[in-house]
Order: C-alpha cells, then structure tokens, then sequence
C-alpha cells in the first residue's frame, strides 16, 4: 500500500539517567490504553505485564516515551477515569510492584513513562466520596466535593442547570441516613464521578502527595485529566448556554471550566515537577489535556511556570483541507506553542474515532465510509504529524492504520457517553478495541490462547492490520510510522522550531523546518509536481515527480545531509 524510500535504524536514545534536559522536545509520545493493549494473564483485559513484553515492539517502532491511561484501582464505570485509589494498582492490570518494574524495564530499554493522573474527580468509590455521603449534610466530609440542597419545594430539583459532559443533568441525589432523599452532588462526567471541591485546602494536599508519589516511583511526567476543570464558578450560579458554546464548543457547564484559579495549581505543580528535576537531573513533564477550543486561552496553560503543553486537539477536528491545515498548524506554532512550550500534536486518542475512518467519511454507528481513501489521506497525515516542530503523541492502533470498528453491538457498548444519552451517541468503544498483534489464537495474539474472550470484541478484518502481518509486508503503515519516526529522529533540520511556508498549487501544503528539510502535503484531488530535493519518505508508492492525490512525502534539499552525528 505505501512506499517508504528510507528506513533506518534508530539512533540510540541517551541514557534515560543523564537525560536532565525537556526530553519531550520533538519526542514522539505513544499512548497505551492498557485495557487493550495486550493481557498476559488470559481474562481478557490488558495488563501492565502484558505491557512490559510488549515494549520491544514500542522500541522497534522508535518512540521516545509512552502515556498510560489510567491504572489505579477503580470500579471501571469510565474505564479506570474514576479513581478509588490514587496511588494503587486495579488488580486486573496487575501489581504496584508490576508498575514499578515496567518504569524500570521501560528506562533500561530508553523510553520514559508518562502516566495519567485524574484530579478533577474521582470514583464513588473513594474513600473520601464513601465518608461523604455517609456524613450529616454540613458535615466537613461533604466539603471536598460538590454538595448542595436542591432547588424546588422538596429539593427535588438539581441545584442548578449544569449539564454531564456524559449527558443528564451534572447533579445526583443522595439518600441521608434513613433512606431520605438528600443532598445532590456535582459530576461534570458520569455520576460515578464526584467532582472534587479544589478550594478545599486537603484535596491541594492530596494530589501534592499523589504527584510525589508516583514521581518517586520513577515516571518521567503525567498526563493531567480536564485540566482546564478542577475549580468551579463560585456558589455554582446557572449557565447561559451560548456562553458555554463559545468557549468550550460543548453547551453543559461553563462555569466548571477555565476558572482563573485554576492557574495557581499548574503554577504549584509545576514547582514539584522542577524540583524533582533538579534533585534527580531528570526533568518531569505535565501535559494537560484542556478541553478549550479558544487558541488563546489554550495558551494561558503553558505559560513560564505553569504546565509544559497541552494536548492541540483542534489539528484532529481539522478537516482534510490544505487551508484548514494551515490555519489550525500556524494557530498551533504561533499561538498555543509558548516560550519552552512546543505543541502538543495529536490526530488520535482514546476518546476520538480513529483518523482512518474521520478521513473516510465513516462514524460510530454510520457506517466505515470508504476505508481506502481514509488510510491513503491517514497515511498522508502521519507524514504531515511527524513533519511539525513540537511532540507528536500517536495512539495505540494508529501506526497499523487501524479503522474505528463503527459497527459494535449494542450490548458489547460500555462507554457511560452510550448509556447516558440513551444510544444517542455511540460513545468510545470502538477506538478501543483490542489490538491484534498476530494470527494467532481467539484474539489475534491479544491475549493468550484459552483466554477469556477480549472485553471488547474485535472484527474478522483486523486480521489484515495485524503487527506481525505488517513487519512483514515492506510498504505496510506500521512501516511507514517506523521509517518516519526513524527519519525524524535522524534528520539535523527536524529539530529545529521554525516551520516556513513555501507556495503551493490550491489544496496542497509546502513547508520547511530549518535548513533543507521539505514536507508536501496533497489534499487536493489531482496529483502535484514534487518540490527539488531527494526524496526521503512517501506515503504513496507512486510518488516520484509528482505526490499523488491525497499523499504526502520528505524530501531533502541538495547537499544537506540526512544523518544527524552523535
Ligand atoms: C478525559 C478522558 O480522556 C476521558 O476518557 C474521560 O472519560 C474524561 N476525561 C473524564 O475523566
């Protein structure tokens, strides 16, 4: 399917130990959604065992580091977002002593580990959550969440209009001791998921201890959970809906987001990050995920002193439009990146359909739209992804050119999204189901033979995106990704910052990153003369004078060399 003209062997990566300086500069950033990942133990489930015989394979992909979705204990009603236990392990994923030992075998093999830590809520589970709603209605249990009597001659009316980013009203009741309808607490997601109350001086103090701890254990930095959320709209007044749609493209509730506040955690987190980096001589990063569409306002989060980056969701919305491209990469350099703070590029996750199938025209419940345009032009974007000055972060499934599956039965749907908008929105299910590595067994090589079947069921025609399948194959999309990631990590002029435009036929991007280094990008739907230079790489086997309709490709400018020296 698709032509690299460049393979190399990665460079060595340095010493995780006497890497002190901002490793994610340029990194590439792999996120592991555990649960599909790969199960070692046969219940069907993803494990951090699974994890740490799988690394070889991330090492051979040449990533620098992976992003763990949540691991902690949980009763999994957003699969593992609503925590129980902050510093814990969920024992279908394994033990403390497994984490600890796959930081150890991670480091040892030059990849860092960043995990994922989930402030703005918790699970109903928690402790703190339990000894809540077991407490008198002003009992100071109830200060570290959202408690609140309800409006309406009984309170039996929410205490203000918010709405679940789930779906439903952002407010359940609570039974008082005695069985009498109660108090209403805040769940900006699933009700499962008790909003903590942050102007409460011991949820500041927990999350100090839960961030040292898991830096103690050796994790190179966290991935921080709605980080535009945490602190609310004093006394929770009611929402304008339009306010709500300006700012956050999602109508629920303003007022829980982006409050000024919500600064002073960045700037006292950021404090512990640095003085772990300089205590130990390796530097900790925090990348938040902010949910904010406004570029300007994204910005606010990396500022001198606060987080490092921040997830650049808009360059995944953007549809496959040369000026929609340009638009969104040069709001991406000029605004969200700041001084020291590259941008945070992403076209997948757990949370979004595949980009094989947003390409395709395909969704969740409609239908896989036409797959092969979709992995031509998805082919085309990871050349364009690993082309950008700043970090990419790749979802698992993304370098096979895995398609969303859009057609997952009802009853194999676990996403709360599906449940709470009574099947409205078909939720996240089919992003993540699990990988297949091989032809062999049930699951193809996800877990081991006998197993109980995969928590999610995986369609017949993985069988043609499988890992094995594609080392196999010389122009497969897992080769692809391997060759770019290996040219990128090779090539001087790809650690530079600065990305220049040079004019281009209608519907095609052009541009440079320091000195020699060209990347095309063809949206338009007729094939355009290739710039000078020797081509490095080529989404498209057919590339040569021309890049093809919907391809990309690298090329490198007379008499500027490849290969970076060490
Ligand atoms: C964002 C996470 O990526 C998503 O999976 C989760 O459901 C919500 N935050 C709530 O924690």
């Amino acid at each position: 399917m698709l032509a690299p003209s460049a393979q190399s062997p990665r460079p060595s990566s340095p010493p995780i130990e006497s890497a002190g300086d901002d490793w994610w500069h340029n990194a590439v950033i792999y996120q592991v959604y555990l649960r599909s990942f790969q199960d070692s133990d046969g219940d069907g489930i993803g494990d951090l065992q699974g994890l740490r015989e799988r690394l070889p394979y991330l090492r051979g992909l040449g990533v620098d580091g992976i992003w763990l979705a949540p691991f902690y204990p949980s009763p999994q009603h957003d699969h593992g977002y609503d925590v129980s236990d902050y510093t814990g392990v969920h024992s279908d994923y394994g033990t403390l002593a497994d984490a600890g030992d796959l930081v150890g075998d991670a480091h040892r093999l030059g990849l860092r580990v960043v995990v994922d830590i989930v402030p703005n809520h918790c699970s109903v589970e928690h402790p703190w959550f339990a000894a809540a709603v077991a407490a008198e209605p002003a009992g100071p249990e109830r200060q570290r969440f959202h408690f609140a009597d309800g409006r309406g001659e009984d309170g039996e009316l929410p205490p203000n209009n918010w709405r679940s980013i789930f779906g439903g009203s952002a407010w359940e009741r609570v039974a008082e001791r005695g069985g009498a309808p109660g108090q209403w607490f805040l769940h900006s997601f699933a009700p499962e998921q008790p909003d903590f109350n942050w102007r409460h001086p011991e949820v500041v103090a927990h999350f100090d201890r839960v961030l040292r701890f898991w830096f103690d254990l050796g994790v190179d930095g966290l991935r921080i959970d709605v980080a535009h959320g945490l602190h609310k709209r004093d006394r929770l007044p009611d929402h304008d809906l339009a306010v709500g749609d300006e700012l956050t493209g999602d109508p629920v509730n303003p007022h829980a987001w982006n409050q000024r506040e919500v600064h002073d955690v960045w700037r006292r987190w950021r404090a512990i990050a640095d003085g772990y980096a300089r205590r130990t001589g390796r530097a900790r990063l925090l990348v938040g995920e902010v949910g904010l569409l406004d570029a300007e306002q994204l910005a606010t989060y990396q500022r001198p002193g606060e987080l490092h980056q921040s997830f650049y969701f808009d360059f995944l919305r953007a549809p496959w439009e040369a000026p929609a491209l340009r638009e969104v990469i040069d709001k991406g350099t000029r605004t969200v990146a700041g001084p020291g703070a590259p941008v945070a590029w992403v076209l997948n996750n757990h949370d979004m359909p595949r980009s094989v199938t947003r390409y395709a025209g395909g969704a969740p419940g409609h239908g896989a739209g036409d797959v092969a345009l979709g992995l031509r032009r998805a082919a085309a974007a990871a050349l364009l992804l690993l082309a950008l000055p700043g970090t990419a972060y790749l979802y698992q499934g993304e370098e096979l050119g895995l398609p969303e599956v859009t057609d997952l039965p009802d009853e194999a749907l676990s996403d709360p999204v599906f449940h709470r908008t009574g099947g409205a929105r078909r939720g996240r299910d089919g992003c993540r189901v699990p990988l297949p590595w091989s032809a062999v067994g049930d699951s193809f090589g996800f877990s081991p033979d006998g197993a109980t079947p995969p928590w999610l069921p995986q369609p017949d025609w993985f069988a043609r995106y499988t890992v094995e399948r594609q080392l196999d194959l010389g122009d497969s999309m897992l080769q692809l990704y391997r060759a770019a990631i290996a040219l990128r990590h090779r090539i001087p002029a790809m650690s530079s910052q600065r990305l220049r435009w040079i004019s281009a036929e209608p519907g095609v991007l052009c541009f440079t990153r320091g000195d020699g280094f060209v990347c095309m990008v063809n949206c338009s739907s007729q094939p355009v003369r290739a710039p000078m230079g020797s081509l490095l790489i080529a989404s498209d086997p057919e590339t040569g004078e021309k890049v093809p309709a919907d391809g990309a490709a690298w090329f490198l400018l007379p008499g500027r060399s490849a290969a970076r020296t060490f």
